[in-house]
């Protein structure tokens, strides 16, 4: 199957499709579909999804499941969820939804059930949490915790600094801050604001390997020893990690480490004690709807045909819009300043999961994967980049999310900001014809003037994106989103057919870099002259 993918008979027809798609506008397929905004469109655990400002029409909505068939979509789903070892490289299983099944249910990795195991680390999570946050849990010098710093990089920073951030408003909880990069800029910034008696660590990293994360965790214990002494520590840092004897090394006893496994991909793992802050931040209770959010999205998923599943539409309208009609990249514009880190988030979950070069079976691929994804929120991205997606020569298709309920009072805000988000899918769908222009301008302009002004006031339109609606962002609807595109990101994987749980992408460069670390200490590296002449440079500070 690997090698033949763009010969398969159900990529052959939707090449042939597209043809025929790529002439049709989005303003003609209404026209012919009076019920287009309601059959392309789907309501799953509270969150609704329009597709119909997309380029496609039932027929090709069928030859995209006819894809999903081929390519043995079900079965992938059943695969995962049934704890098969489809992280091959790894040879791990990929179980991120045993982390939200609810108590009770069972999913096993070679016949041992996992969820057992999980919700005796959510139990002392739970403990832990609830003792920092009453102020049972005390500094060396007997204070309660004020802050909170998860140090991690990656999956251990992303998840838990998004959905800290996303549901700020639930929080209740210490402050919560991260550090994730070697840039000791951020570490020392973060810090300088903070009392050593009155602030907790969490050292975040699946492997405890980390330079990045080690770097920083080492900085902020010689921070708090120097202020608070050495016995300090136990008090002050507390790890998240699979690898219990580097947690141990580091000096923090196995009482204040919360286990994860291998089985949880680092940028699937916030769901699991790598979300330790965001239950600090929001407490137990609603960390635990969080979860039930995205359980409800996981048993979507599980169960729902193919034609009625949501991750799997929102996937097979990406590699429609990717791999047939030729779109490069990806937008998503959250319209929700609490979603500032959702595209962050969502960058690592799908281009380290699907930037991959060779099909399973390892040969190179056949088609193009995984776009590039990129944006911000709105109404900010309307004022650095929506120029380009309006008028520039290439086609960048967006998904819009947009909660219509807000947290803070100031209801007219709430308005422009739907307006906004509703506007910009519009505009991009409609555009603005020469002859619109002209009647416009008619009044203030003529003849020659009149002529070289509408060129550039022009939009093609016909421009693609999905919208999805929440009703509010809260703990349940952040985690059916977030579970949301992390299937979706699956489901590229399987269309695809590309191993989507490994990144051996990253090792390349990190291998390198303590290489040039090496060099830079005085030992005899050998680099390639580029390479060696920038590092002269940086030596000799100029
Ligand atoms: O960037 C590579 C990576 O391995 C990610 O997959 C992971 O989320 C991140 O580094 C951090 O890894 P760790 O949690 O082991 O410190």
């Amino acid at each position: 199957m690997s090698q033949t993918l763009i010969e398969s008979p159900a990529w052959r027809a939707l090449q042939l499709q597209a043809q025929t798609m790529r002439e049709r506008r989005l303003a003609s397929l209404f026209e012919a579909d009076p019920r287009r905004a309601q059959d392309f469109a789907l309501d799953i655990c509270g969150l609704h999804l329009d597709y119909s400002k997309q380029k496609l029409d039932a027929q090709t909505r069928e030859l995209l499941l006819a894809l999903a068939r081929q390519q043995q979509v079900a079965e992938g789903v059943a695969r995962m969820f049934a704890g098969e070892r489809i992280n091959a490289t790894e040879h791990r299983a990929v179980l991120h939804v045993a982390l939200r099944a609810p108590r009770g249910t069972t999913i096993g990795v070679d016949g041992e059930d996992q969820v057992a195991r999980v919700q005796e680390v959510i139990a002392r999570m739970r403990d832990f949490a609830e003792r920092v946050r009453d102020g049972r849990w005390r500094g060396a010098t007997g204070q309660p915790i004020r802050d909170v710093v998860n140090i991690g990089i990656g999956g251990s920073d992303l998840g838990p600094r998004m959905v800290c951030d996303a549901l700020a408003d639930f929080a209740d909880g210490p402050r919560t801050q991260f550090v994730a990069n070697v840039d000791g800029a951020q570490l020392s910034a973060t810090i300088a604001g903070l009392d050593p008696a009155t602030t907790l660590f969490i050292i975040t990293s699946k492997t405890f390997t980390t330079q990045e994360t080690m770097a920083n965790a080492g900085a902020a214990r010689a921070w708090l020893v120097a202020a608070l002494g050495e016995a300090a520590v136990a008090r002050h840092f507390v790890a998240v990690s699979t690898n219990a004897e580097a947690v141990a090394a580091f000096g923090i006893a196995s009482d204040n480490m919360f286990e994860f496994w291998d089985w949880v991909g680092g940028r699937y793992s916030v769901w699991s004690a790598v979300g330790l802050s965001v239950m600090l931040a929001i407490g137990p209770d609603r960390f635990g709807e969080w979860l039930a959010g995205a359980h409800a999205m996981d048993e979507h998923f599980r169960s729902a045909d193919l034609a009625r599943n949501m991750p799997v539409l929102l996937a097979l309208v990406a590699v429609w819009n990717f791999n047939f009609l030729g779109y490069s990249t990806q937008v998503v514009a959250p319209y929700a300043q609490r979603l500032e880190f959702f595209v962050p988030w969502l960058q690592q979950l799908e281009m380290e999961s699907n930037g991959k070069r060779v099909h399973r079976s390892g040969v190179p691929v056949t088609v193009r994967t995984t776009p590039a994804i990129w944006g911000d929120v709105g109404t900010n991205s309307q004022h650095a980049f929506f120029q380009m997606l309006h008028q520039g020569s290439e086609v960048h298709p967006v998904d819009f999310i947009l909660p219509i309920e807000a947290a803070h009072p100031l209801a007219e805000q709430q308005a422009m900001l739907i307006a906004n988000c509703l506007a910009q899918s519009a505009a991009l769908m409609q555009g603005k014809t020469a002859e619109q222009v002209r009647e416009e301008l008619s009044a203030k302009l003529s003849g020659e003037a009149l002529e070289a002004a509408i060129p550039h006031r022009v939009f093609p339109g016909d421009r693609p994106s999905n919208t999805i609606l929440l009703r509010r962002l809260e703990p349940r609807s952040l985690g059916a989103l977030m579970a949301l595109y992390e299937h979706r990101t699956y489901v590229l994987s399987l269309l695809w057919d590309i191993h989507a749980f490994d990144q051996w992408g990253v090792e390349l460069g990190k291998q390198l870099a303590k290489d040039l670390l090496r060099a830079m200490n005085g030992d005899t590296v050998t680099l390639d002259p580029s390479t060696a002449a920038l590092l002269a440079r940086v030596q000799r500070g100029s």
